[in-house]
Order: structure tokens, then C-alpha cells, then sequence
């Protein structure tokens, strides 16, 4: 593999994916992104842009497949992997939460106990759980988890809350935050020393476009 280029992977689509390309754009690196296009070299910079499932990017990083990501802190903590966390990139912010139908009666997080919790991030909800002293069924869906109350598949769920509309469209409240997230710049540990001077570099850039931001 060249150890001279850094290979960077972004969210293909969703929440993150137009903010990290256009963080990329604005550290002045330039390349075309065709449609469909899964993979894409820099013109300017040495570097190659992977378009991926943000859930399988924490483990592209740990094994050095890809050598740095963009990520949201949930999906990075959630995987467990062994990566460095170089940067917190200010956007995509959100909270990780538990909801539960509208109308049920929600006292506090003991309700809990005995129930069944459908999520994308079973480690974080069973960290909170525990700290909590509460033992709940927890159900693992990849996606469209805030359905499952309304169908009977769980009595909670604990998922990605942002503008909150996903929740409220399902007849969902929120009651328990356990988790609050951005998108953050991951590094694979194993990176060659040119590969180090090239995230140094980009570092700088990142800084240089977020204080100008401010
Ligand atoms: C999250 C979550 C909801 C939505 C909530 O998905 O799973 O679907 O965002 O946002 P809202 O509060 O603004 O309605 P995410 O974008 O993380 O995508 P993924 O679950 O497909 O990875
Ligand atoms: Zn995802
Ligand atoms: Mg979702």
C-alpha cells in the first residue's frame, strides 16, 4: 500500500456526509465527485477520498484500510474501536436518547427496568443502563428503530435525536439523554511518518477554516 498518501473516508450519505465534504473543500483540497463514485483522488493534495457507511468506518481506521474518518463521536464510541480521536469538528451535532410513546407514563429512568429497548448503539445504552442500576431487554435494529414501539417490537428506543422530528412523527418523547455527539476527525494509529506530517498539515487547515468561522 502507498504510504505516502492518506486515505480519507467520509460518510456516503446522510447527517454528516454534505458537512464533511465541504470541510474538505474549504481545507482547499480539490477533487470531482462523481455520482455514484465510491472512491476519488485528490488533484491537489495527496489524498484519496472513500465514500463509506459511516458505521463501518471506525474499523476501515483501526485496521489502516483507511487512514483517517470522519465520523460522529456515537458511531466511534459505540464500535469499541482502537482509533485516535484528533479532532472535534463542530458540526453534526446531536444526542443519543431514549424515547418512549407519547402517551406512556414516564416517571424516571427505573420505568425502565423489565422493558424492551430497541437501538443502533447497544454498548452506550447498556453503559447507561448499568450506571443506573437497570436491567432492560435491549433489542439491536440497524435502522428505522423509532418505528418500534408503535408496531409492539419494543417498549423504548435509544437512538439519534437532532431536530427531533423522527421522534415526534413516530408518536415518540424524549426522556433520557445519554449521550451527546459531533462529528470528530478519527486517525489510524499505524500511520507512516509522511502520512503523520499530512494530517499535521491538514490539521492546521481544519483549525485555520474553523477560526475563521468563529
Ligand atoms: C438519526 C436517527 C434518526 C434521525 C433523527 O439517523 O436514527 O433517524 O437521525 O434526526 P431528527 O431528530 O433530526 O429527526 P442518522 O442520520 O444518524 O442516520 P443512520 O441512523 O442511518 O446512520
Ligand atoms: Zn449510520
Ligand atoms: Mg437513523
Amino acid at each position: 500500500m502507498n504510504d505516502n498518501i492518506l486515505r480519507i473516508a467520509i460518510q456516503k450519505s446522510g447527517r454528516l456526509s454534505e458537512d464533511s465534504l465541504k470541510l474538505i473543500k474549504e481545507c482547499g483540497i480539490r477533487f470531482d465527485n462523481g455520482a455514484g463514485k465510491l472512491k476519488t483522488d485528490a488533484t491537489n493534495f495527496p489524498a484519496e477520498i472513500l465514500f463509506l457507511r459511516d458505521d463501518d468506518i471506525p474499523g476501515y481506521v483501526e485496521d489502516g484500510v483507511a487512514h483517517l474518518g470522519i465520523v460522529g463521536e456515537n458511531v466511534s464510541e459505540e464500535s469499541c474501536k482502537d482509533v485516535d480521536t484528533v479532532h472535534k469538528l463542530g458540526f453534526s451535532k446531536c444526542r443519543l436518547s431514549i424515547g418512549v410513546l407519547r402517551e406512556a407514563e414516564y416517571n424516571g429512568v427505573q420505568d425502565l427496568q423489565g422493558k424492551s429497548i430497541a437501538t443502533t448503539y447497544p454498548r452506550l445504552l447498556e453503559q447507561y443502563l448499568k450506571s443506573h442500576d437497570v436491567t432492560a431487554d435491549i433489542h439491536e435494529i440497524s435502522g428505522s428503530v423509532e418505528i418500534a414501539p408503535s408496531i409492539g417490537l419494543a417498549d423504548a428506543v435509544c437512538d439519534i435525536v437532532s431536530s427531533g422530528s423522527t421522534l415526534l412523527s413516530n408518536g415518540l418523547k424524549e426522556v433520557e439523554t445519554i449521550f451527546r455527539s459531533e462529528a470528530v476527525m478519527i486517525a489510524s494509529k499505524h500511520l507512516s511518518p509522511v502520512q503523520q506530517d499530512l494530517l499535521d498539515q491538514l490539521l492546521f487547515r481544519i483549525k485555520s477554516v474553523q477560526v475563521a468561522k468563529n
